[in-house]
């Protein structure tokens, strides 16, 4: 499979009166053509900021991405102007954002919401094409009485219709790349699961690639084909999803893993939970950003970073555990 995406050291930070948080830390990964990438952590790792950075979709003011590429079919993000940018938002990445509510215009209809960015990537379409390409849309993302809901606003729709209304206005031009950050994280789980159903079928068809945040880790195991597990700003593991789930490396993806609640064991098992907290954003991290809560760290892991340790074909994990030099100490014990 070829990339289609492809993030290098990625680095995006936040400047306030009195510090700067140094949000994404020199994140890289892939993304091939049509495969679903799931990007884990918990919360306030960098998830969104990551996902927003490649569409440069940040407040402009405070926020600033201070190093990397972003090669979207080879060509760096970074590099291309705000006009530029604007061809390539929804027409060649959609994207579905992790709040509907505030994402939508409250003071626009639903249909003009979703023709705004189908006619400005597609001028010389007639409105009343336009119009009849966001029925059929609405209809083909499972909204009823579709007619009536274009002139609705985004109050009178429950949360599961705004999140079809969503991913509507995301998928309207055919996007190569659909980033969907928490897509589902407000619904049920049966809206949930046709949503997801929704976005796959989608995907079958038309051949998209997608990049899903979640913090629901059996959506991943469900939906994805390969993972990044994000921790304060870095990917600390990436993987298949069979990988990643039966031989997970990284302590915090072991961690993250035992968290989730399981049939298979006697419910009165205490769910695990991982002590202490992620470190300051805004300070400097010496060594793993994991170490301090980490069963298996050593003096090494405070002073000095990991390297991304090939730990099998396609499996990579940022651990001193995975030095080789740390295999030939245990074999000479
Ligand atoms: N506009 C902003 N100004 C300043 N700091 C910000 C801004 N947006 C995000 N941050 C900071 O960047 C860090 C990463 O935030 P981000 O929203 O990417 O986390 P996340 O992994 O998406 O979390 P969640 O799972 O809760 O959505 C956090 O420390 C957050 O406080
Ligand atoms: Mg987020």
């Amino acid at each position: 499979m070829t990339d289609i995406l492809e993030v290098e050291d990625l680095h995006t930070s936040f400047s306030t009166l009195s510090k700067k948080v140094a949000a994404v830390r020199g994140v890289s990964f892939d993304l091939k053509q049509g495969e679903t990438l799931g990007i884990v952590g918990e919360s306030g790792c960098g998830k969104s900021v990551m996902a927003r950075s490649i569409t440069r979709l940040l407040p402009a003011i405070s926020s600033k991405i201070d190093k990397g590429r972003i090669l979207y079919r080879g060509e760096d993000l970074i590099l291309k102007s705000e006009r530029e940018l604007r061809k390539i938002r929804g027409k060649e990445i959609g994207m579905i954002f992790q709040d509907p509510m505030t994402s939508l215009n409250p003071t626009m209809r639903i249909g003009d919401q979703i023709i705004e960015g189908y006619g400005l990537h597609y001028p010389k379409v007639t409105k009343k094409e336009r119009k009849g390409h966001a029925l059929d849309l609405l209809k083909r993302v499972g909204v009823s009485e579709a007619g009536s809901r274009l002139k609705q606003y985004p109050h009178e729709l429950s949360g599961g219709m705004r999140q079809r209304v969503m991913i509507a206005i995301a998928i309207i031009s055919s996007p190569s790349i659909l980033i969907a950050d928490e897509p589902t994280t407000a619904l049920d789980v049966t809206i949930q699961a046709q949503i997801l159903e929704l976005i796959k079928e989608i995907q079958e068809k038309d051949g998209m690639s997608i990049m899903l945040i979640t913090h629901d880790l059996s959506i991943v195991s469900g939906f994805c084909d390969r993972v990044v597990v994000m921790y304060a700003g870095q990917i600390v593991e990436s993987a298949s999803v069979e990988k990643l789930f039966s031989a997970p490396k990284h302590p915090y993806t072991h961690q993250l893993l035992s968290s989730i609640p399981r049939l298979d064991l006697p419910s009165k098992r205490k769910l695990h939970s991982i002590h202490g907290s992620p470190p300051d954003l805004s300070m400097k991290i010496k060594g793993c950003a994991f170490a301090k809560r980490c069963p298996h760290a050593m003096n090494v892991c405070y002073d000095r970073k990991p390297q991304n340790y090939r730990v099998a074909d396609n499996h990579h994990a940022a651990c001193w555990l995975f030095d080789p030099r740390m295999e030939k100490q245990e074999q000479t014990r």
